[in-house]
């Protein structure tokens, strides 16, 4: 039952193909291609994603008051998933890999710790080629699990989905929308009594600023109940050159990415508003008194016009900001949101704790419950010695809830 606690990448098939080819050389990651006939994608949208967003173009570009900015979501059209997906294979994007480490090492683990007969959401799901390491842990363990892929882009949810092997026990579906269509839809009745993890991997949550990724995941707390979980990756980098450089690739494919939002926003504004031969990207590491992260901006390479206003090349519009996660800023969000950490499975060293590695980084995937606001129930959880050795948390939580 439900809890009543608190709120709380576009080219030909021919040469995505080649690309496929090229990358699967040298990524062990790659599912063998099975094709499926009929991909089952939910359409669960709301309203169109358009029209919200024409709206937020408009008020973003010239707000009454602060800097000017663009939607993020303006990166992740068809096109932009498809280039995004190139970039998880640059050498300089190190999340994918290192998130793929992760869970090459600790797929079974986690597999271990989500019922069977669950739902797995993965929010902003992309390229599948991370999540299907912990899906195929599903299917070697004879886990029943229902996965559903939520992204912004049908013909790419088809078109991933498709590549998934076919499993026996893992079902895939697509639900085609937001991650706030995703929370209505998962209010749903016929939902919200099963049992449930809500993924973000790929430091998603990187891209709200932090008081927001707090409320963000809270949000969606309100769709879970006793013994559900969320799963979430994030960076913590604080290497300078290193996150400069993911975001600023040498053969040019992010800024390529970030650029065709504004092509993006032509199409969805139904007007040229937007020349793209007058912009282009600006990257920059950033690390202050807010913590670390990357911010993109557009920039004018001449004076330019946008819904009548002169545009100077000196100022910026910002489209994107990746932020990083210290320890601190980390637990800071996980009480904001009253989420419990249950468990972390790591790559590298804790940023900042290791002062003689100062630059190393690592990503991280905590796993969550959700936390009831009762001080014992937190405290029975760190009492992580009553976990059965397999680790599966959802067969402590009964005896955590005697107390
Ligand atoms: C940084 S990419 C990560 C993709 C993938 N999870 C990974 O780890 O490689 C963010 C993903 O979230 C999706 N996304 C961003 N904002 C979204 C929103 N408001 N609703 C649904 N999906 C969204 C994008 O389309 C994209 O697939």
């Amino acid at each position: 039952m439900p809890s009543s606690a608190p709120d709380l990448t576009v080219m030909a098939y021919g040469a995505l193909a080649s690309l496929k080819a090229a990358a699967a050389a040298k990524d062990k990651t790659k599912p063998k291609l099975f094709s499926h006939p009929k991909v089952d994608i939910i359409d669960i949208r709301r309203v169109e994603v358009e029209t919200n967003l024409k709206a937020d173009i408009v008020s973003q570009f010239c707000p009454k008051e602060g800097p000017r900015k663009l939607p993020t979501l303006l990166l992740y059209d068809e096109r932009g998933l498809q280039l995004f997906e190139k970039i998880t294979y640059l050498e300089e994007y190190y999340l994918t890999n290192d998130e793929i480490q992760v869970l090459e090492s600790s797929a079974k683990e986690i597999a271990g710790s989500i019922p069977s007969e669950s739902m797995v959401i993965e929010l902003g799901s992309g390229n599948l080629r991370k999540v299907n390491l912990l899906l195929q842990a599903f299917e070697d363990a004879g886990k029943s699990i229902d996965y559903y892929a939520l992204d912004l882009s049908k013909q790419e949810l088809e078109r991933t989905l498709a590549q998934l092997p076919a499993y026996q026990h893992v079902r895939a579906h697509g639900l085609f929308g937001t991650y706030d269509d995703g929370r209505e839809w998962l209010k749903d009745p016929s939902n919200i009594s099963r049992r449930k993890c809500i993924m973000s991997l790929g430091s998603s949550i990187g891209n709200f600023e932090r008081s927001a990724a707090a409320s963000f995941l809270k949000s969606f707390s309100d769709v879970l109940s006793h013994g559900d979980t969320m799963l979430i990756g994030l960076d913590a980098c604080n290497d300078p050159a290193k996150v400069y450089h993911a975001y600023n690739d040498k053969e040019g494919i992010t800024h390529e990415f970030i650029l065709n939002g504004l092509r993006h926003a032509n199409r969805v504004l139904g007007q040229a508003a937007f020349h793209e031969r007058d912009w282009r990207v600006i990257g920059e590491y950033v690390h202050d008194a807010e913590g670390g992260r990357h911010q993109a901006f557009y920039s004018p390479v001449r004076d330019t016009t946008v819904f009548g206003q002169v545009i100077r090349p000196h100022e910026r519009i910002q489209v994107e900001e990746s932020l990083k996660w210290s320890p601190e800023e980390t637990r800071k969000m996980w009480d904001l949101a009253g989420m419990t950490e249950k468990g972390k499975w790591m790559h590298g060293t804790e940023y900042g704790e290791q002062p003689a590695f100062p630059f190393t980084h690592i990503t991280y995937i905590p796993i969550f419950r959700r936390q009831l606001g009762s001080a014992r129930f937190f405290l029975s959880l760190s009492l992580s010695l009553d976990r059965p050795v397999n680790d599966d948390f959802t067969q402590a939580l009964p005896h955590v809830l005697t107390f």
